[in-house]
């Protein structure tokens, strides 16, 4: 069959790859109907994600016609139109009894490699590299959805695939951000990035009851169908997020006059004074409910300088 391979950074071609085949019994096999790319994929491209290999089939949002069903498929048979969850997910384990599926124990592959990297592995992911279980992506003329029952569902006659196939993984995310938010009714809700997870956040808002829903963004073609699809207020300005390191020696010079100056006092910072004795205690203290601060001396005599929360002296 055809599909979309990655080639390398950057380097996408379409070529030939073997058709999929049922491998367990919970598998179908769909025929892709439509698939699109996410934001995520950006990732890909850039090699962000390093455990792509040369030939990998990309593509996590889809929905097709089941062609071939395994034996121990309960929910789906051959002509099923059905949209498919992005993440990969066993439906028994642990994560998945809780509804925590993209971290289910049985969807990756793989985990030895996210395990390393984040001490914990995802579930599997179609189209997202060997990290997430190197499963073939939805850019293809088909496509092997292991757990079906878990991940493939049928699909209503009243809705078209392109309204479908977003429920795949832009239409949950964007709710799922919503929920994680907590948002309810009357709430005032900011939505940073207006691409299609942003967007179905900012309506998810909307549908859970938000007073205000504000998208934001810097392209105004995709504020404008925030406005008019997500029912959302718009303003076009990007957040810009930057944090590092302290550089000290920037700013220890300019802070010294600042200080010689008056301008900067940090005494009040400093309100409690132990012996170095006490220490122990005091660092007891250090991060606990009333301390943010010790000071010690090496010389030992009075010199732990324990600085208490507000409304402590
Ligand atoms: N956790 C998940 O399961 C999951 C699933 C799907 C997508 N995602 C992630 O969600 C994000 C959005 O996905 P998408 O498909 O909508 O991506 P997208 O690239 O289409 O859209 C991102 C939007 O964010 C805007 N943006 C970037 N920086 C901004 C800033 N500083 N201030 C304001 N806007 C800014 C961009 O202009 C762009 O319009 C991506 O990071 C993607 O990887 C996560
Ligand atoms: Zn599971």
């Amino acid at each position: 069959m055809k599909a979309l391979q990655w080639q390398g950074v950057n380097k996408l071609a379409v070529g030939q790859v073997p058709d999929p085949e049922i491998r367990n019994a919970g598998d179908v096999i769909v025929k892709v109907n439509r698939t699109v790319t996410c934001g995520s994929d950006l990732h890909l491209l850039g090699g962000y994600i390093p455990f792509m290999e040369r030939g990998d089939v990309l593509g996590p949002e889809f929905v097709g016609e089941v062609i071939e069903v395994g034996s121990d498929v309960r929910r789906h048979r051959v002509g099923d139109r059905v949209v498919v969850s992005s993440f990969i997910a066993c439906g028994r384990c642990w994560f998945c009894e809780q509804q925590l599926y993209s971290l289910c124990d049985n969807g990756n592959t793989n985990p030895a490699i996210t395990e390393t990297l984040w001490g914990h592995a995802p579930g599997g992911c179609f189209g997202y590299s060997h990290a997430m279980g190197g499963n073939p992506g939805s850019h293809a003329e088909y496509v092997r959805v292991p757990f079906a029952d878990v991940g493939a569902f049928t699909v209503p006659d009243t809705v078209t695939d392109e309204r479908a196939l977003f429920a795949s993984d832009s239409a949950s995310t964007g709710w799922m951000g919503a929920d994680l938010g907590g948002v309810k009714p009357g709430d005032v809700v900011a939505v940073w990035g207006a691409g299609a997870v942003g967007q179905m956040a900012a309506r998810a808002a909307v549908l859970l009851g938000a007073d205000r829903v504000v998208v934001i963004d810097r392209y105004d073609n995709r504020l404008h169908q925030a406005e008019k699809h997500a029912g959302a207020e718009i303003l076009n300005k990007a957040l810009t997020v930057r944090g590092a390191q302290m550089h000290g020696q920037r700013y220890i010079p300019m802070l010294l006059d600042r200080m010689a100056r008056g301008e900067l006092v940090t005494e009040y910072l400093a309100t409690h004074v132990l012996p170095l004795d006490d220490a122990p205690i005091a660092e007891g203290l250090d991060g606990g409910d009333e301390s943010l601060r010790v000071l010690r001396d090496p010389e030992g005599n009075e010199f732990c300088l324990v600085q208490r929360g507000p409304g402590e002296s």
